[in-house]
């Protein structure tokens, strides 16, 4: 047996502990169970609740509910520790590669060479997209932010591959699983070169992930293109970076729309919809608007000011965290990274890099973030990376998504193999009208 299959083993295992939980007014009481996981905070078991003592659990934010088992990946929040399938963030930063965490993260180990060799070719062979796929994007205005667009082609995907989509196959979703995380980069790409008004440019199965990446994203057909090795490192890294984070909200929507039945390719369109949101996702785009809107390290306390100012909308993006309760392992990792790629691309006086570093050491001064225990996120500066490799703003969630679709296959995976699997189907805690009776229209007040 696997090492992730002992420990999902030794997850499934629930302790002696339990917890009694008594209604005062009629006595009945509960006894739930605690479930253990390998490490990390014991869940309490609550399957008896409702029919113990009639009431639910109330959770918004999903803050203190586990939905799953999962053995993908750990995170520690207060200790600012991550580790995919138990290799620590910081090693696989330093000495792997996104196609070997890809591995990692879908099959549990890492490759051997040979398997990764058999990984990585599996990836290029798909990377091309179906030239009527292609044609979807003329339906798109150039203005349309490529998240729109590369969820919407995502989604379509699902109409190409009927021969190959029957999720109880392991052999068809091994398909799937090589298909969407070679093909993503493409559509990604195709969105961008649409916003240009260029024409597209094909996947170059010589390269490496990351490299075709930037060829798609940057070439053109009339004159060669240099890749620039620094540019595809730090690409390659912000790929690891981003790959899996657990139960996050776009994670949590590709299985909650997976638990459905719902193609995959459905699964993935809905998470990439999910991440694009500001509060998750969305933030390394929304960090550099900040920031250019800051413009000064003078005007940083009157920024600073409104992100403590309940009454405004305005939040400090790339800070914060529902998981972390210190410094995000990743941001330290992209803070190091983004010295060394500015560096090496002979742009060290970076003003926004300056102002961001700035930035997080007045908040970090500060006696609001520090109580509520905000720090930068991966967000924070993965922004500026960015930007140094010539990738426009709008297309950095939809970077965050090329690394993501990796995370969100290995979560489909381990949920659709799950033989206990069931519809994800919150519960709520009603606060509407009581029953009524239908008033007809003419005699409404
Ligand atoms: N600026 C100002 N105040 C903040 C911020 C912030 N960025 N983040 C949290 N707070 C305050 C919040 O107002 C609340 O204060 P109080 O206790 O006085 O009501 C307290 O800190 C706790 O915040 P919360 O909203 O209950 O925390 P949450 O776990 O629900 O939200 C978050 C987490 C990431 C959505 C939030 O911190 C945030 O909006 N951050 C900015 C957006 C951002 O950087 N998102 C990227 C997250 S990491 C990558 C990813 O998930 O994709």
């Amino acid at each position: 047996m696997t090492a992730p299959a002992l420990a999902m083993e030794a997850a499934a295992q629930m302790t002696q502990k339990t917890f009694k939980l008594t209604d005062p007014e009629s006595g009945r009481s509960s006894a739930l169970p605690v479930r253990s996981g390998t490490i990390g905070p014991a869940a309490l078991d609550i399957a008896t609740l409702y029919k113990d003592l009639d009431v639910f659990t109330y959770d918004p934010g999903f803050g203190m509910t586990a939905a799953t088992e999962s053995g993908i990946t750990y995170i520690d929040g207060d200790a600012g520790v991550l580790l995919y399938r138990g290799y620590p963030i910081e090693q696989l930063a330093e000495k792997s590669s996104f196609m070997e965490v890809a591995y990692l993260l879908l099959m549990g180990e890492l490759p051997t060479a040979k398997q990764l060799q058999e990984f990585t070719c599996n990836i290029r062979y798909h990377t091309m997209i179906n030239e009527w796929l292609l044609r979807f994007f003329n339906g798109f205005h150039a203005n349309a932010h490529p998240m729109a667009m590369v969820s919407g082609v995502v989604a379509s995907m699902s109409a190409f591959y009927h021969d190959s989509m029957d999720i109880h196959n392991p052999r068809h979703r091994e398909i799937f699983s090589h298909r969407i995380i070679a093909k993503l980069p493409t559509i990604a790409a195709a969105a961008h070169k649409h916003s240009l008004g260029q024409p597209f440019i094909y996947p170059r199965n010589d390269l490496d992930y990351a490299a075709n990446v930037l060829n798609m994203l940057f070439a053109v057909p009339c004159e060669p293109y240099q890749l620039d090795p620094v540019a595809c490192e730090a690409l390659d890294l912000l790929f690891v970076l981003h790959a899996d984070h657990e139960q996050n909200a776009s994670t949590s929507t590709v299985r909650l729309a997976g638990s459905t039945g719902a193609n995959p390719y459905a699964a993935i369109s809905a998470g990439v919809s999910a991440l694009w949101g500001p509060a998750h996702g969305g933030a390394n785009e929304a960090v550099l608007s900040m920031l250019e809107q800051i413009g000064t390290v003078d005007n940083i306390p009157k920024y600073l000011a409104m992100a403590k100012d309940k009454s405004s909308h305005f939040r400090l993006m790339g800070f914060g965290h529902r998981v972390y309760k210190n410094f995000d392992p990743r941001a330290k990792i992209i803070r190091e990274m983004s010295h060394k790629v500015l560096a090496a691309l002979g742009r060290s006086d970076n003003p926004l890099l300056e102002l961001a570093q700035r930035l997080e050491e007045i908040a970090l001064k500060d006696e609001y973030f520090l109580s509520r225990k905000l720090y930068p996120n991966v967000d924070f500066y993965s922004g500026i990376i960015y930007s140094a490799i010539g990738i426009p703003r709008s297309m950095f969630t939809v970077m965050f998504a090329i690394a993501r679709t990796v995370g969100w296959v290995a979560h489909w995976q381990e949920m659709i193999s799950d033989p206990g699997m069931r519809i994800g189907r919150p519960r709520q805690l009603y606060i509407g009208a009581t029953r009524r009776d239908y008033v007809d229209i003419g005699r409404r007040a």
